[in-house]
């Protein structure tokens, strides 16, 4: 596994990060730590969790898991808030559950309408001059806002936002209009969610088959409308990967590779069959051309798609207070 620089932080991290959203909740616990240590036996050290998840459950189950090997892992996690209460609060709790005094990344994990990025900014800088996080970060934010709240780091020599996580595959394409160039050109990096988008591009849903009934698609409705609407690019990836005898998720996981503005896709197994074929995704590769095809095979019209809030938030011209 390759480690790669993480913006311009100066820090390394494995190419791979992994994602752990669904401890706790279809993950058990023996599960969860056979794939972090299969993950980290092969070279995977980066690994991504929130305060949101489960509620607190995922981050305390992750702090059980790497009991006696935090310091071998880049750890990031979210605060849910915005106002400065919410971001100077949820780290301690974070750290608690997490067993630690400090994590690597800490990320607001949206942007919410009305929210004032100098009380966001401040209080993140406090959170890293109390040593709490190493680096700060955010998530689903369009890239004008990731600027403004650096361009408030910079007139108070306070740390910038190092990275933003996003949503980005073949199908919710809402981050090449700018987040994308903007991360590429300023140095932040781009830590992409939903790489297989929920399986679909991992060919585990057939679209002429019912959807199986131990999968997300049992209470997220998007699966069955992404599977519909873009049945016909599913169809190429699979094929294209049946073709030169790789795994669906190697391709769909090289497609990201191939961008120069994405530093880490996020893998979330949910279960120890997947982190195999997850880690050995990150060794197939894709020439400029085929990412292009792969690309293509999907209607290119639909850029603007992208899951939940983000890039709605793009069009809020009340998102931040003034
Ligand atoms: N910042 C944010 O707002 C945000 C939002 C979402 C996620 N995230 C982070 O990003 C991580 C990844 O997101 P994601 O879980 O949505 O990504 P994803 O990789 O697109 O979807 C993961 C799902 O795909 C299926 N899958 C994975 N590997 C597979 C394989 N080899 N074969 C068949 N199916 C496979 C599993 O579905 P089944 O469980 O149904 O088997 C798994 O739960 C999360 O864990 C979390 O850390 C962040």
């Amino acid at each position: 596994m390759k480690q790669v620089a993480f913006g311009k932080t100066g820090a390394k991290v494995s190419e791979m990060c992994l994602g752990t959203m669904m401890f706790g909740k279809r993950t058990e616990e023996a599960e969860a730590d056979r794939i972090v240590s299969y993950a980290f036996e092969h070279g995977v050290s980066f690994l991504d969790t929130a305060a949101m998840y489960g509620d607190g459950a995922c981050e305390e189950m992750v702090g059980r898991l790497l009991a006696g090997r935090r310091s071998k892992f880049f750890l990031a996690t979210k605060v849910d808030g915005v106002a400065y209460a919410d971001i100077t609060g949820s780290i301690d709790k974070s750290l608690r559950r997490l067993q630690t005094d400090c994590v690597d990344l800490f990320m607001i994990h949206w942007p919410q309408v009305g929210m004032d990025p100098l009380e966001v900014m401040r209080a993140l800088n406090d959170v890293v001059r109390a040593g709490k996080t190493r680096f700060v970060g955010c998530c689903n934010y369009p890239a004008w806002l990731l600027e403004h709240h650096n361009a408030i780091a910079r007139a108070n020599g306070w740390p910038r936002l190092a990275c933003n996580q996003i949503p980005y595959n073949p199908v919710e394409r809402g981050a090449e209009i700018e987040v994308l160039t903007q991360a590429h050109a300023t140095g932040v990096a781009i830590t992409v969610y939903r790489p297989l988008l929920e399986g679909i591009l991992a060919g585990k849903y057939d679209p002429d088959k019912p959807m199986p009934a131990d999968s997300r698609a049992t209470w997220d409705d998007r699966v069955k409308k992404w599977m519909t609407k873009y049945d016909a690019g599913v169809r190429f990836l699979l094929n294209f990967a049946h073709e030169r005898g790789v795994t669906p998720s190697a391709v769909a996981v090289a497609w990201l590779r191939a961008c120069p503005a994405v530093t880490c896709p996020i893998i979330g197994a949910s279960r120890f069959s997947q982190i195999e074929e997850g880690v050995k995704a990150f060794e197939f590769s894709l020439t400029a051309a085929e990412r292009e095809a792969i690309s293509n095979a999907f209607d290119a019209d639909l850029r603007e798609d992208a899951g939940g809030k983000f890039p709605e938030f793009r069009r809020k011209l009340d998102l931040v207070a003034r």
